[in-house]
Parts: C-alpha cells; structure tokens; sequence
C-alpha cells in the first residue's frame, strides 16, 4: 500500500515552497517510490475554510497519513483572531495531536554558503549541529496560562514552564542516541541556576548518561549556549533542550549557516510519524512573489524520506541535488552574495530537480 503523506501548505510562502518540495518527491514517485499525497489546511488558511487552524478535515487527514509536509503558518490578517483561533495555535495542536515531542534542528553549513553567514568563514565553516528540541511541553502548553484580572484588580499573564521526569527522558534518548551516531558529544541546555523544571532537567540528562556511556555530556546555561553559539559554534554537535530554549537558540543557530532559508526540521513521535517543516516562518512579507527560498522545504522533504519511509538512498538523492544546485551557483535572494544571480522559488526547484 502507498505510504501517504499529508500536504499542508499553511500560510504565506507556505504554498509556493510546499510546491516545489511536492514536485521534488514526484520524482522519486516517478522512480518508483509508492507514495500518495492528501491536501489539507493548516494556520489561517485553515481558519478561512473551516474557521479553525486545525479542524476536523486537516485532522482526519493527518492522523491517517503516514507522515506530514508543512509549509508555515501565520499571516498579520490574522493576529486579532482570538488566541485560540490563530495560525500558530493550529501548528502547536497538530504537534501535540500527532504527539510529536522530539524535534530534530540540523544547523549544517554548505561550503558554498560561508560567505552568506554574518559571522567570519572560519568562524562557521565546516559547521554542523544537530538540535534536538522537545515540542510538546514546557511553557508552550504548560497550566495554568492565560491573561486575567488579578486579585489586585490589575490584568495579569500567566504561563506556566514544566516538564515531568517522562517527557524529558524521552527526549533524552532521542538525543543521546542521535549523538552516538555522530560525534558521541551531547550539550544539555538549561537554566538550573534559576528555574526548578530545568534543575530536574539536568539532572535526568546526567543520569541517562550512564545508558550512554560513550557519549560525552556536558552542561550549558541558556543564556552561555546562546553566547557560545556566535563566539565558537564549532564546539557543538548535538544540542539538547526543552520547547522554549529549542526554539531561541534554533533561530539562532540556523543564521550561523546563512540563511534560515536552508534549515530543514523533523518533528516525530515514538513510533516515527512525522510532520516536516523548515525552521522558518510564513515571511508574509514576501508570500504569492515567487522569491521564497524553498530549499529548506526541499530537504524537510529528504528528512520525511528518511525519517518516516525509512529511505535513506532517496534521502540521500534530494541532499546531493541540493549540494549540486549550490555548487552550480544557484541562489534565492536569501543566500545570494552580491553580484550573483538570483532565481525565483520555482527555479529553484526546477534545479533541483534538474540535479536529481
Ligand atoms: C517554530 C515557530 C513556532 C514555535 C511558532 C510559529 C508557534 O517559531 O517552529 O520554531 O514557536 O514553535
Ligand atoms: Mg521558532
């Protein structure tokens, strides 16, 4: 039977980088590769069909498929919609509807991309990072939340960070057992210095490691991580750390690589289900233009190859076309040097494919 993925263009540039993504498996599918897709909204698009960001339609959809390809979601027109109702609650409830808690954030610097970093070559060549963020806990959905009135009578915003000792074990292990497959070095990221959860956080981290004896543990203060990641990025390989640190340090970490127009994630649950989406956002500012960089779409589609149909030669293909195209000199505005030319999101695309 086909393995089905989900197709969720979502908001802004959603639609034209999940395009050239989509055309990119249909030739793997051309190849031989038994997939099937199925439409379906998400974020505001979603809204504007049904009047939900993640309604019952996207949902049947997507708890059938066998894994998801997201674009992004979000849309100024939406941000007076009540908090519940808005684009980026419907990407926090499918990735605590799917239970996708491990969400993997390669930073990888293409040679041909060092000079589009804003920090010095050397600083950043030869980079590669893997960020291993956990997506269905912390302050993102922890009770009580909420903005109130007070006992003083005075409007008050609540939001409440915690993890249970389950739910970071389990991202322990992904992420131990992802550095063991690299460089055996694993960073544990918290501020225990000052917050409770990530005490117990750190903790745990460090009685899992006796599990993994050959990985190498060490521990960083958030606000330290953010500064070691500009000053000596080198010194990381796998980075582990809850929903709210992932997501600051995430950003981050994909600018050293130039743009975060190239970053790919996975978010997975325990069995491999996945739903594939680049790090960045819906960039509204530049949606239904064609300039969109859709390269980081392109390889979220290899790591759903890998990840969630267990391909790892077809993911492999994807990766090369993507390193071929850099090499050949093809650039989207994002990660062009001046003077270079600039292709549209759909030439790009074309080259990939050209590549593969
Ligand atoms: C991300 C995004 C989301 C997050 C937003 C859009 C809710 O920033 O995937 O990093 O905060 O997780
Ligand atoms: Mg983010």
């Amino acid at each position: 039977m086909s393995k089905v993925i989900a197709i969720l263009p979502g908001d802004g540039i959603g639609p034209e980088i999940v395009r050239e993504a989509r055309r990119v498996l249909e030739v793997l599918q051309k190849d031989g590769l038994d997939i099937a897709f199925e439409d379906a909204p998400l974020g505001g698009a979603a809204y504007d069909a049904y009047g939900s960001p993640y309604p019952e339609f996207t949902q049947n959809i997507c708890r059938r498929a066998d894994a998801v390809l997201l674009g992004a979601v979000g849309s100024p027109q939406y941000d007076n919609l009540d908090r519940p109702l808005r684009p980026e609650r419907g990407l926090l409830a499918i990735r605590k509807d799917l239970n996708l808690f491990a969400n993997l954030r390669p930073a990888v610097l293409y040679p041909e991309l060092a000079n589009a970093s804003t920090l010095k070559p050397e600083v950043v060549s030869g980079l590669d990072i893997l960020i291993v963020r956990e997506l269905t806990g912390d302050i993102y959905f922890g009770q009580p939340r909420g903005i109130s009135v007070n006992e003083n009578g005075e409007r008050e915003g609540i939001n409440t960070m915690r993890y249970t000792e389950s739910e970071i074990r389990r991202i322990g292990h992904i992420a131990f057992a992802a550095a063991q497959k690299r460089n055996k070095k694993l960073t544990s990221v918290d501020k225990a210095n000052v917050l409770e959860t990530t005490e117990l956080w750190k903790e745990i981290m460090t009685d899992l490691n006796r599990e993994y004896p050959d990985v190498t543990l060490n521990h960083m203060y958030v606000d330290n991580a953010a500064m070691q990641l500009v000053k000596n990025p080198k010194q990381f390989d796998v980075v582990v750390t809850g929903n709210i640190f992932g997501d600051i340090l995430s950003d981050q970490a994909s600018m050293l690589t130039g743009s975060i127009g190239m970053l790919p994630s996975a978010s997975l649950n325990e069995t491999g289900k996945g739903l594939y989406e680049p790090s960045h956002g819906s960039a509204p500012d530049i949606a239904g233009q064609n300039k969109a960089n859709p390269l980081a779409t392109i390889l979220s589609a290899a790591m759903l190859v890998r990840y969630s149909l267990n391909n790892e030669q077809a993911a492999c293909r994807i990766e090369k076309a993507v390193g071929k195209v850099l090499q050949q000199g093809y650039r989207t505005a994002d990660i062009a040097e001046k003077g270079m030319k600039i292709v549209s999101c759909s030439e790009m695309g074309d080259a990939v494919i050209n590549a593969m």
